[in-house]
Protein backbone atom coordinates (compact mmCIF):
# COMPACT_ATOMS: atom_id res chain seq x y z
CA UNK A 1 0.00 0.00 0.00
CA UNK A 2 1.13 3.43 -0.53
CA UNK A 3 2.51 4.79 2.25
CA UNK A 4 1.09 8.55 1.27
CA UNK A 5 -2.31 7.35 2.19
CA UNK A 6 -4.90 7.59 4.54
CA UNK A 7 -7.20 4.08 4.97
CA UNK A 8 -10.51 5.56 6.36
CA UNK A 9 -12.76 2.60 7.50
CA UNK A 10 -16.27 3.62 7.76
CA UNK A 11 -17.68 2.39 10.91
CA UNK A 12 -21.66 2.67 10.14
CA UNK A 13 -21.02 0.32 7.04
CA UNK A 14 -17.94 -1.45 7.77
CA UNK A 15 -16.35 -0.33 4.28
CA UNK A 16 -12.67 0.82 3.96
CA UNK A 17 -11.69 3.86 1.82
CA UNK A 18 -8.05 4.59 0.85
CA UNK A 19 -7.24 8.20 0.19
CA UNK A 20 -4.33 9.60 -1.41
CA UNK A 21 -1.89 12.13 0.65
CA UNK A 22 -0.45 14.84 -1.16
CA UNK A 23 1.33 17.52 -0.12
CA UNK A 24 0.67 17.16 3.36
CA UNK A 25 -3.04 16.67 2.47
CA UNK A 26 -6.34 14.80 1.40
CA UNK A 27 -8.69 16.08 -1.09
CA UNK A 28 -12.27 16.73 0.14
CA UNK A 29 -13.40 15.28 -2.68
CA UNK A 30 -12.31 12.19 -1.84
CA UNK A 31 -14.33 12.13 1.06
CA UNK A 32 -17.66 12.18 -1.53
CA UNK A 33 -17.24 8.30 -2.71
CA UNK A 34 -18.02 7.62 1.11
CA UNK A 35 -21.63 6.64 1.31
CA UNK A 36 -24.26 5.02 3.10
CA UNK A 37 -25.90 3.75 0.40
CA UNK A 38 -25.97 4.75 -3.98
CA UNK A 39 -28.76 7.40 -2.54
CA UNK A 40 -26.47 9.00 0.16
CA UNK A 41 -24.63 12.56 -1.26
CA UNK A 42 -21.11 11.68 0.28
CA UNK A 43 -19.60 12.76 3.49
CA UNK A 44 -18.81 16.29 3.28
CA UNK A 45 -15.99 18.08 5.83
CA UNK A 46 -17.42 20.72 8.00
CA UNK A 47 -15.03 23.62 8.92
CA UNK A 48 -16.55 27.11 9.57
CA UNK A 49 -14.06 29.94 8.99
CA UNK A 50 -11.61 27.49 6.98
CA UNK A 51 -9.63 26.86 9.81
CA UNK A 52 -8.09 23.47 8.40
CA UNK A 53 -9.13 23.54 4.50
CA UNK A 54 -6.64 24.54 1.89
CA UNK A 55 -8.38 26.31 -0.75
CA UNK A 56 -5.61 26.25 -3.27
CA UNK A 57 -2.17 25.02 -3.94
CA UNK A 58 0.45 28.50 -3.57
CA UNK A 59 3.98 29.73 -4.19
CA UNK A 60 3.94 33.15 -2.86
CA UNK A 61 3.75 33.35 0.88
CA UNK A 62 5.26 30.83 3.34
CA UNK A 63 4.44 31.07 6.99
CA UNK A 64 5.65 28.92 9.44
CA UNK A 65 3.32 29.84 12.60
CA UNK A 66 4.71 27.79 15.32
CA UNK A 67 8.00 28.51 14.62
CA UNK A 68 6.91 32.63 13.63
CA UNK A 69 9.01 32.74 9.99
CA UNK A 70 7.26 34.35 7.18
CA UNK A 71 8.65 34.71 3.12
CA UNK A 72 7.76 36.03 0.47
CA UNK A 73 8.21 33.97 -2.42
CA UNK A 74 10.96 32.11 -0.41
CA UNK A 75 12.85 34.87 0.79
CA UNK A 76 12.82 35.51 4.51
CA UNK A 77 10.54 38.77 5.49
CA UNK A 78 13.37 39.80 7.66
CA UNK A 79 15.74 40.42 4.97
CA UNK A 80 12.99 41.46 2.71
CA UNK A 81 12.59 44.30 5.14
CA UNK A 82 16.18 45.39 5.54
CA UNK A 83 17.10 45.36 1.26
CA UNK A 84 14.42 45.93 -0.76
CA UNK A 85 11.78 48.44 -1.46
CA UNK A 86 8.22 48.20 -1.40
CA UNK A 87 8.03 48.07 -5.37
CA UNK A 88 10.62 45.80 -5.59
CA UNK A 89 8.84 43.64 -2.92
CA UNK A 90 5.67 43.94 -5.02
CA UNK A 91 6.97 43.03 -8.05
CA UNK A 92 8.96 39.96 -6.60
CA UNK A 93 5.39 39.31 -5.14
CA UNK A 94 3.21 39.13 -8.17
CA UNK A 95 6.10 38.03 -10.85
CA UNK A 96 8.05 35.41 -8.31
CA UNK A 97 11.36 36.67 -8.99
CA UNK A 98 13.19 39.87 -7.42
CA UNK A 99 13.53 42.36 -10.45
CA UNK A 100 16.88 43.44 -12.23
CA UNK A 101 17.67 47.05 -12.51
CA UNK A 102 16.34 47.31 -15.61
CA UNK A 103 13.21 45.37 -14.82
CA UNK A 104 12.94 47.12 -11.56
CA UNK A 105 13.57 50.40 -13.48
CA UNK A 106 10.63 50.18 -15.74
CA UNK A 107 8.48 48.86 -12.87
CA UNK A 108 8.70 51.79 -10.68
CA UNK A 109 8.52 54.24 -13.95
CA UNK A 110 4.97 52.20 -15.17
CA UNK A 111 3.41 52.51 -11.47
CA UNK A 112 4.90 56.18 -10.87
CA UNK A 113 3.25 56.96 -14.46
CA UNK A 114 0.02 55.14 -13.09
CA UNK A 115 -0.47 57.55 -9.97
CA UNK A 116 -3.00 59.87 -11.15
CA UNK A 117 -6.74 59.77 -10.71
CA UNK A 118 -9.10 60.41 -13.47
CA UNK A 119 -10.82 63.67 -12.31
CA UNK A 120 -14.10 62.22 -11.93
CA UNK A 121 -12.70 60.38 -9.27
CA UNK A 122 -12.09 64.05 -7.63
CA UNK A 123 -16.03 64.59 -7.51
CA UNK A 124 -16.80 60.97 -6.78
CA UNK A 125 -15.60 61.42 -3.43
CA UNK A 126 -16.18 65.27 -3.16
CA UNK A 127 -19.77 63.30 -2.86
CA UNK A 128 -19.09 61.33 0.52
CA UNK A 129 -19.51 63.55 3.55
CA UNK A 130 -17.32 65.38 5.19
CA UNK A 131 -16.38 62.83 7.82
CA UNK A 132 -16.66 59.64 5.75
CA UNK A 133 -14.48 56.90 7.14
CA UNK A 134 -11.37 56.98 4.26
CA UNK A 135 -11.90 53.04 4.31
CA UNK A 136 -15.30 53.87 3.33
CA UNK A 137 -14.28 55.85 0.74
CA UNK A 138 -11.57 53.59 -0.56
CA UNK A 139 -13.34 50.74 -1.03
CA UNK A 140 -16.26 52.56 -3.20
CA UNK A 141 -13.65 54.00 -4.94
CA UNK A 142 -11.72 51.09 -6.20
CA UNK A 143 -14.67 49.44 -7.00
CA UNK A 144 -15.53 52.54 -8.97
CA UNK A 145 -12.55 52.36 -11.01
CA UNK A 146 -13.91 49.13 -12.76
CA UNK A 147 -16.22 52.01 -14.74
CA UNK A 148 -13.28 53.62 -16.04
CA UNK A 149 -11.26 51.33 -17.36
CA UNK A 150 -14.05 48.87 -18.81
CA UNK A 151 -11.35 46.67 -20.74
CA UNK A 152 -10.66 45.11 -17.20
CA UNK A 153 -13.30 43.00 -17.66
CA UNK A 154 -11.33 40.66 -20.17
CA UNK A 155 -9.34 38.96 -17.43
CA UNK A 156 -7.81 36.22 -19.53
CA UNK A 157 -5.89 38.65 -21.16
CA UNK A 158 -2.31 38.75 -19.77
CA UNK A 159 -1.33 42.15 -21.24
CA UNK A 160 -4.69 43.33 -19.85
CA UNK A 161 -4.54 42.19 -16.20
CA UNK A 162 -0.87 43.56 -16.34
CA UNK A 163 -1.72 46.84 -16.65
CA UNK A 164 -4.48 46.66 -14.35
CA UNK A 165 -1.86 45.76 -11.49
CA UNK A 166 -0.01 48.87 -12.21
CA UNK A 167 -3.49 50.96 -11.94
CA UNK A 168 -4.16 49.17 -8.55
CA UNK A 169 -1.11 49.50 -6.90
CA UNK A 170 -0.32 53.03 -8.68
CA UNK A 171 -3.85 54.78 -7.62
CA UNK A 172 -4.26 53.29 -4.10
CA UNK A 173 -2.00 55.78 -2.32
CA UNK A 174 -3.82 58.68 -4.47
CA UNK A 175 -7.13 57.40 -3.55
CA UNK A 176 -5.99 56.89 0.25
CA UNK A 177 -4.27 60.34 0.53
CA UNK A 178 -7.62 62.14 -1.50
CA UNK A 179 -9.89 60.65 1.09
CA UNK A 180 -7.37 61.92 4.14
CA UNK A 181 -7.64 65.18 2.44
CA UNK A 182 -11.52 64.88 2.21
CA UNK A 183 -11.94 64.04 6.02
CA UNK A 184 -9.78 67.31 6.17
CA UNK A 185 -11.44 69.54 3.98
CA UNK A 186 -7.94 70.03 2.84
CA UNK A 187 -7.29 70.64 -1.40
CA UNK A 188 -6.22 67.32 -3.08
CA UNK A 189 -2.35 66.82 -3.60
CA UNK A 190 -1.53 65.26 -7.02
CA UNK A 191 1.47 63.40 -7.52
CA UNK A 192 5.38 63.98 -7.78
CA UNK A 193 6.97 61.67 -9.94
CA UNK A 194 10.04 63.06 -8.62
CA UNK A 195 9.51 61.24 -5.40
CA UNK A 196 9.72 57.61 -4.51
CA UNK A 197 5.92 55.33 -4.37
CA UNK A 198 6.20 56.00 -0.58
CA UNK A 199 7.89 59.87 -0.32
CA UNK A 200 4.82 60.17 -2.75
CA UNK A 201 2.16 59.26 -0.73
CA UNK A 202 3.83 61.04 2.22
CA UNK A 203 3.53 64.35 -0.87
CA UNK A 204 -0.03 63.63 -1.49
CA UNK A 205 -1.04 63.12 3.00
CA UNK A 206 1.08 66.39 4.10
CA UNK A 207 2.35 69.05 1.58
CA UNK A 208 0.63 72.47 2.44
CA UNK A 209 1.84 75.70 1.02
CA UNK A 210 5.49 74.62 0.28
CA UNK A 211 6.63 74.43 -3.14
CA UNK A 212 7.95 71.05 -2.75
CA UNK A 213 7.24 68.49 -0.64
CA UNK A 214 10.01 66.93 0.81
CA UNK A 215 9.91 63.67 2.84
CA UNK A 216 12.06 62.62 5.47
CA UNK A 217 13.84 59.84 5.08
CA UNK A 218 13.75 57.93 7.90
CA UNK A 219 9.24 58.43 8.28
CA UNK A 220 9.56 57.38 4.36
CA UNK A 221 11.73 54.21 4.99
CA UNK A 222 10.44 53.55 7.94
CA UNK A 223 6.49 53.62 5.98
CA UNK A 224 8.26 51.85 2.93
CA UNK A 225 8.99 49.36 4.91
CA UNK A 226 5.54 48.94 7.13
CA UNK A 227 4.01 48.82 3.46
CA UNK A 228 6.56 45.42 3.00
CA UNK A 229 5.46 43.91 6.15
CA UNK A 230 1.76 43.93 4.96
CA UNK A 231 2.35 42.75 1.49
CA UNK A 232 1.01 39.40 1.68
CA UNK A 233 0.04 36.90 3.96
CA UNK A 234 -0.75 34.16 2.18
CA UNK A 235 -5.03 33.13 2.47
CA UNK A 236 -6.16 35.53 4.79
CA UNK A 237 -9.91 36.52 5.20
CA UNK A 238 -9.29 39.86 2.76
CA UNK A 239 -6.99 37.61 0.14
CA UNK A 240 -9.69 34.75 0.21
CA UNK A 241 -12.54 37.52 -0.50
CA UNK A 242 -10.31 38.70 -3.87
CA UNK A 243 -9.67 34.98 -4.95
CA UNK A 244 -13.62 34.19 -4.25
CA UNK A 245 -14.49 37.09 -5.84
CA UNK A 246 -11.74 36.51 -8.60
CA UNK A 247 -13.20 32.92 -8.91
CA UNK A 248 -16.27 34.52 -10.52
CA UNK A 249 -14.76 35.94 -13.41
CA UNK A 250 -15.54 39.56 -11.68
CA UNK A 251 -12.84 42.62 -13.12
CA UNK A 252 -9.97 43.10 -10.25
CA UNK A 253 -11.05 46.41 -9.36
CA UNK A 254 -14.49 44.69 -8.18
CA UNK A 255 -12.65 41.85 -6.75
CA UNK A 256 -10.07 44.34 -4.96
CA UNK A 257 -12.56 46.26 -3.36
CA UNK A 258 -14.31 43.28 -1.76
CA UNK A 259 -11.11 42.52 -0.40
CA UNK A 260 -10.44 45.87 1.13
CA UNK A 261 -14.08 45.89 2.85
CA UNK A 262 -13.05 42.10 4.31
CA UNK A 263 -9.92 44.28 5.75
CA UNK A 264 -11.69 47.13 7.03
CA UNK A 265 -12.99 44.30 9.72
CA UNK A 266 -11.82 45.04 13.15
CA UNK A 267 -10.76 41.44 13.28
CA UNK A 268 -8.28 42.05 10.51
CA UNK A 269 -7.06 45.44 8.80
CA UNK A 270 -9.47 47.42 11.49
CA UNK A 271 -7.41 45.70 14.13
CA UNK A 272 -4.44 48.51 14.34
CA UNK A 273 -6.98 51.41 14.67
CA UNK A 274 -9.14 49.25 17.44
CA UNK A 275 -5.19 49.01 19.12
CA UNK A 276 -4.73 52.56 18.84
CA UNK A 277 -8.45 52.87 21.05
CA UNK A 278 -8.03 50.85 23.30
CA UNK A 279 -4.62 51.93 23.83
CA UNK A 280 -6.61 55.48 24.44
CA UNK A 281 -8.95 54.14 26.87
CA UNK A 282 -6.51 52.14 28.81
CA UNK A 283 -4.67 55.42 29.29
CA UNK A 284 -2.52 55.11 32.02
CA UNK A 285 -0.06 51.97 32.97
CA UNK A 286 -2.05 51.73 36.30
CA UNK A 287 -5.28 50.74 34.21
CA UNK A 288 -3.33 48.03 32.65
CA UNK A 289 -4.19 44.95 35.38
CA UNK A 290 -8.38 46.30 36.03
CA UNK A 291 -8.31 45.78 31.93
CA UNK A 292 -6.42 42.40 31.93
CA UNK A 293 -9.17 41.31 34.05
CA UNK A 294 -11.77 42.21 31.92
CA UNK A 295 -9.93 40.26 29.10
CA UNK A 296 -9.88 37.39 30.98
CA UNK A 297 -13.37 37.18 31.97
CA UNK A 298 -14.06 37.37 27.84
CA UNK A 299 -15.66 40.94 28.43
CA UNK A 300 -13.71 42.30 26.20
CA UNK A 301 -10.53 40.67 23.57
CA UNK A 302 -6.65 42.43 23.70
CA UNK A 303 -6.75 44.16 20.25
CA UNK A 304 -3.25 43.60 18.04
CA UNK A 305 -3.14 39.77 20.11
CA UNK A 306 -3.99 36.60 18.84
CA UNK A 307 -3.39 35.41 15.47
CA UNK A 308 -5.20 32.02 13.55
CA UNK A 309 -1.74 30.80 12.42
CA UNK A 310 1.43 32.22 14.56
CA UNK A 311 1.10 30.50 17.70
CA UNK A 312 4.96 32.21 17.99
CA UNK A 313 5.91 35.69 18.11
CA UNK A 314 4.23 37.59 14.60
CA UNK A 315 7.39 38.04 13.02
CA UNK A 316 6.19 41.28 11.49
CA UNK A 317 5.60 42.34 15.06
CA UNK A 318 9.65 41.97 15.99
CA UNK A 319 10.54 44.11 12.84
CA UNK A 320 8.07 46.52 13.56
CA UNK A 321 9.27 47.27 17.08
CA UNK A 322 12.64 48.04 15.95
CA UNK A 323 11.09 50.99 13.36
CA UNK A 324 9.48 52.47 15.81
CA UNK A 325 12.50 53.73 18.17
CA UNK A 326 14.05 55.10 14.49
CA UNK A 327 10.11 56.76 13.97
CA UNK A 328 10.05 58.22 17.92
CA UNK A 329 14.28 59.94 16.96
CA UNK A 330 12.56 61.79 14.33
CA UNK A 331 8.95 62.53 15.77
CA UNK A 332 9.44 62.28 19.70
CA UNK A 333 8.03 59.07 21.35
CA UNK A 334 4.72 58.11 21.56
CA UNK A 335 3.71 58.07 24.88
CA UNK A 336 1.27 55.47 24.44
CA UNK A 337 3.98 53.20 23.82
CA UNK A 338 4.91 52.89 27.55
CA UNK A 339 1.47 51.56 28.06
CA UNK A 340 1.78 49.19 24.61
CA UNK A 341 5.05 47.93 26.29
CA UNK A 342 3.41 46.96 30.24
CA UNK A 343 0.24 45.55 28.59
CA UNK A 344 2.70 42.88 26.50
CA UNK A 345 5.30 42.30 29.01
CA UNK A 346 1.96 41.23 31.33
CA UNK A 347 0.46 39.15 28.98
CA UNK A 348 3.40 37.02 27.75
CA UNK A 349 4.04 36.01 31.35
CA UNK A 350 0.45 35.71 32.28
CA UNK A 351 -1.22 32.46 32.28
CA UNK A 352 -4.18 33.09 30.24
CA UNK A 353 -2.16 34.30 26.63
CA UNK A 354 0.63 31.63 27.60
CA UNK A 355 -2.18 28.97 26.89
CA UNK A 356 -3.63 30.14 24.21
CA UNK A 357 -0.20 31.14 22.31
CA UNK A 358 -1.46 34.85 22.19
CA UNK A 359 1.46 37.37 21.11
CA UNK A 360 1.42 40.73 19.95
CA UNK A 361 0.62 40.44 15.91
CA UNK A 362 1.78 43.19 13.63
CA UNK A 363 -1.28 45.29 14.23
CA UNK A 364 -0.05 45.87 17.94
CA UNK A 365 3.12 48.31 17.25
CA UNK A 366 2.28 49.58 13.98
CA UNK A 367 -0.60 52.28 15.29
CA UNK A 368 1.66 53.54 17.52
CA UNK A 369 4.31 54.29 15.03
CA UNK A 370 1.28 55.71 12.56
CA UNK A 371 0.14 57.81 15.37
CA UNK A 372 3.66 59.31 15.90
CA UNK A 373 3.92 60.16 11.90
CA UNK A 374 0.67 62.24 12.49
CA UNK A 375 -1.64 60.17 10.99
CA UNK A 376 -5.41 59.58 12.67
CA UNK A 377 -6.54 56.45 13.54
CA UNK A 378 -8.92 56.34 10.26
CA UNK A 379 -6.10 56.14 8.34
CA UNK A 380 -4.66 52.76 9.78
CA UNK A 381 -6.61 49.79 8.26
CA UNK A 382 -6.22 52.14 4.56
CA UNK A 383 -2.65 51.88 4.97
CA UNK A 384 -2.80 48.56 5.46
CA UNK A 385 -4.47 48.20 2.05
CA UNK A 386 -1.91 50.23 0.52
CA UNK A 387 0.57 47.63 1.67
CA UNK A 388 -1.59 44.52 0.91
CA UNK A 389 -2.25 45.50 -2.66
CA UNK A 390 0.22 43.87 -4.34
CA UNK A 391 -0.45 40.42 -2.34
CA UNK A 392 -4.20 40.60 -3.75
CA UNK A 393 -2.88 41.13 -6.88
CA UNK A 394 -0.69 38.28 -6.87
CA UNK A 395 -2.77 36.09 -5.58
CA UNK A 396 -5.69 36.83 -8.02
CA UNK A 397 -3.14 36.08 -10.48
CA UNK A 398 -2.14 32.88 -9.40
CA UNK A 399 -5.92 31.98 -9.36
CA UNK A 400 -6.60 32.81 -12.88
CA UNK A 401 -3.62 30.72 -13.82
CA UNK A 402 -4.38 27.91 -12.41
CA UNK A 403 -6.11 25.19 -14.07
CA UNK A 404 -7.38 23.17 -10.78
CA UNK A 405 -9.27 26.95 -9.62
CA UNK A 406 -13.16 27.01 -10.22
CA UNK A 407 -15.92 29.36 -9.07
CA UNK A 408 -15.91 29.40 -5.13
CA UNK A 409 -18.55 27.85 -3.87
CA UNK A 410 -18.84 25.71 -0.40
CA UNK A 411 -20.97 23.56 0.85
CA UNK A 412 -23.37 23.48 3.98
CA UNK A 413 -24.78 21.13 6.36
CA UNK A 414 -28.51 22.33 6.42
CA UNK A 415 -29.92 22.23 9.59
CA UNK A 416 -33.15 24.12 8.87
CA UNK A 417 -36.62 23.57 9.08
CA UNK A 418 -37.98 20.01 6.84
CA UNK A 419 -40.51 20.48 4.38
CA UNK A 420 -43.62 21.94 5.53
CA UNK A 421 -46.82 23.37 3.96
CA UNK A 422 -47.46 27.33 3.71
CA UNK A 423 -49.53 29.18 6.36
CA UNK A 424 -51.95 32.06 5.10
CA UNK A 425 -51.31 34.97 6.85
CA UNK A 426 -54.89 35.22 8.59
CA UNK A 427 -54.27 31.97 10.01
CA UNK A 428 -50.43 32.77 11.75
CA UNK A 429 -50.22 32.50 15.23
N1 LIG B 1 -7.63 38.69 23.50
C1 LIG B 1 -8.08 37.81 24.42
N2 LIG B 1 -8.36 36.54 24.15
C2 LIG B 1 -8.16 36.12 22.90
C3 LIG B 1 -7.66 36.96 21.89
C4 LIG B 1 -7.39 38.30 22.23
N3 LIG B 1 -6.92 39.15 21.32
N4 LIG B 1 -7.56 36.28 20.74
C5 LIG B 1 -7.97 35.04 21.01
N5 LIG B 1 -8.33 34.93 22.32
C6 LIG B 1 -8.77 33.73 23.03
C7 LIG B 1 -10.18 33.37 22.65
O1 LIG B 1 -11.12 33.95 23.54
C8 LIG B 1 -10.14 31.88 22.76
O2 LIG B 1 -10.18 31.53 24.12
P1 LIG B 1 -11.04 30.24 24.60
O3 LIG B 1 -10.35 29.07 23.99
O4 LIG B 1 -10.97 30.31 26.09
O5 LIG B 1 -12.42 30.45 24.06
C9 LIG B 1 -8.75 31.50 22.26
O6 LIG B 1 -7.95 32.65 22.55
C10 LIG B 1 -8.68 31.20 20.77
O7 LIG B 1 -9.26 32.29 20.06
P2 LIG B 1 -9.99 32.17 18.68
O8 LIG B 1 -10.97 33.29 18.55
O9 LIG B 1 -10.51 30.77 18.50
O10 LIG B 1 -8.78 32.37 17.67
P3 LIG B 1 -8.92 32.66 16.15
O11 LIG B 1 -7.75 32.00 15.49
O12 LIG B 1 -10.27 32.33 15.63
O13 LIG B 1 -8.79 34.26 16.07
C11 LIG B 1 -7.92 36.44 15.87
C12 LIG B 1 -7.67 34.94 15.65
C13 LIG B 1 -6.77 37.26 15.27
C14 LIG B 1 -9.23 36.85 15.14
C15 LIG B 1 -8.06 36.71 17.39
O14 LIG B 1 -6.88 36.34 18.05
C16 LIG B 1 -8.45 38.15 17.71
O15 LIG B 1 -9.64 38.48 17.73
N6 LIG B 1 -7.43 39.03 17.97
C17 LIG B 1 -7.70 40.43 18.21
C18 LIG B 1 -7.86 41.15 16.90
C19 LIG B 1 -6.56 41.34 16.18
O16 LIG B 1 -5.57 41.76 16.74
N7 LIG B 1 -6.58 41.05 14.85
C20 LIG B 1 -5.43 41.26 13.99
C21 LIG B 1 -4.90 39.99 13.43
S1 LIG B 1 -3.31 40.19 12.66
C22 LIG B 1 -3.60 41.12 11.25
C23 LIG B 1 -4.25 40.33 10.19
O17 LIG B 1 -3.64 39.40 9.65
O18 LIG B 1 -5.42 40.69 9.87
Amino acid sequence: MNEYSLTIRDNRTGREYTVPIENGAIRAMALRDIKVDESDFGLLSYDPGFVNTASTKSSITFIDGEKGILRYRGYPIEQIAEKASFLETAYLIIYGKLPNQKELDQWVHDITHHTMLHENVKKFIEGFRYDAHPMGILISTIAALSTFYPEAKKIKDPEIRKLQIQRLIGKTPTIAAFAYRHMLGLPYVYPDNDLSYTGNFLNMMFKMTELKYEPNPVLERALDVLFILHADHEQNCSATAMRVVGSSQADPYSAAAAAAAALYGPLHGGANEMVLRMLNEIGSVRNIPAYIKRVKAGEIRLMGFGHRVYKNYDPRARIIKNIADQVFEVTGRNPLLDIAIELERIALEDEYFVKRKLYPNVDFYSGIIYQAMGLPVEMFPVLFAIGRMPGWLAQWEELLNDPEQRIARPRQLYVGEAKRDFVPIDQRE
